[in-house]
């Protein structure tokens, strides 16, 4: 593969937003996420992300310590703002003196917390924009939907925000479908964001809602949080990963054993086991967009290099007769990761 092919990605589009049909997810660059990094190798990741053509960026208010996720992310986007489509996420930064509202999720910690009421909405965005070193979001998700507000009262927030130029587009994250009908009727949502890959399979009544609104779908940890790369042998205390079942140790080597067929595959046709989970994801349907997380650069490159691979249907039936046997050890998370 040429460095022009990787340079330039195919586009897909997500509502009415046109982004890479791979994009680049900043979680992993901020401490404690998957263990330790520093500013300079998170901010070279960026840099290459964005210079391979991850035009694409997703982020978070709740990522890291006091948006040290979107200021490194506005530290990268210097000089080139125009060029590169900014997504980020609130809710988790409860201001003081706020409730926090509790929702279980399947990790080791039991539940998170939001605040998503509309009154809190301008402020995540004032400090999302100061962070981001920038005057308009892109896309603009409420991070998880607020257990104790209707998700209409969130959206309409945003509206107004869109309304005033602050944000260019609302997104949603980890919501279910009746809740992106709902929001959709307060406000055109672009893009819906979900857990989606080989070994979490995607909400069909979800996905069904999207296509019959025209909202596009962002796959979050579409290499199942590194799993599907097949290079996960153990993770370390300090790593978000310690909370979530199927990383348990016995869990992840079971995992690991049921998973090895995905290796031969990958092998048989000249790929990396985590480009085949990055192409399949893409084959699903033409308004996915993955946007799976890197610290290093080769990483990087191989991710995005899968936008250009396409894989015959017999392929794909191979893929799916052996996912279709496949019960990952560790159970279902409610929501996933953060
Ligand atoms: N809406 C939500 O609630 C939510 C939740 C979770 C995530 N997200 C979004 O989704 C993005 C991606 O999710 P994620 O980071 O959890 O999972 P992911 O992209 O599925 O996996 C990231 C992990 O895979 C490893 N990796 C990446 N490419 C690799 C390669 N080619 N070979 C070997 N290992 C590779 C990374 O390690 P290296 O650094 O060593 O490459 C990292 O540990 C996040 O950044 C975030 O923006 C959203």
């Amino acid at each position: 593969m040429t460095k022009k092919q990787i340079d330039t990605l195919p586009t897909r589009r997500l509502g009415e937003l046109e982004v890479p049909a791979i994009g680049f997810g900043a979680m992993v660059l901020s401490p404690g996420m998957y263990g330790e990094i520093d500013d300079d190798r998170a901010l070279n990741a960026l840099r290459h992300a964005f210079d391979h053509g991850a035009a694409f960026v997703d982020t978070s208010d709740g990522y890291g310590a006091d948006g040290h996720n979107e200021r490194l992310v506005g530290r990268a986007l210097k000089g080139r703002r125009e060029q590169i489509t900014v997504a980020t996420k609130f809710g988790f930064r409860i201001p003081e003196g706020a409730e926090a509202h509790t929702f279980p999720v399947g990790f080791a910690f039991g539940e998170l917390a939001v605040n998503a009421e509309p009154r809190y909405v301008r402020g995540y965005a004032e400090a999302s924009l100061r962070n981001l070193g920038t005057d308009v979001i892109d896309l603009y998700y409420p991070h998880f939907p607020d257990p104790q507000v209707p998700i209409e009262d969130t959206v309409g927030a945003v509206a107004e925000l869109v309304e005033d130029g602050l944000v260019r587009h609302l997104g949603l994250s980890n919501v279910t479908a009746d809740q992106l009908r709902r929001a959709h009727a307060v406000h055109p949502v672009q893009a819906v964001q979900a857990e989606w890959s080989m070994w979490r399979p995607v909400d069909a009544d979800l996905l069904a809602v999207a296509r019959e609104l025209g909202v596009g779908v962002v796959a979050w940890s579409p290499l199942g949080a590194g799993f599907l790369t097949g290079t996960v042998r153990s993770v370390r205390d300090g790593d978000f990963r310690r909370n979530n079942p199927r990383f348990a140790d016995a869990n992840l080597a079971a995992n690991n054993d049921a998973y090895t067929a995905l290796r031969a595959i990958a092998a048989d046709l000249g790929i990396t086991q985590g480009q085949l989970a990055l192409a399949w994801l893409l084959h699903q349907a033409p308004d996915v967009v993955p946007i799976p997380g890197s610290r290093t650069p080769a990483h990087i490159e191989e991710n995005l290099q899968a936008a250009h691979i396409g894989l015959h249907p017999d392929t794909l039936a191979r893929i799916d007769e052996v996912l279709a046997r496949l019960e990952p050890a560790g159970g279902t998370l409610l929501g996933g990761n953060a």
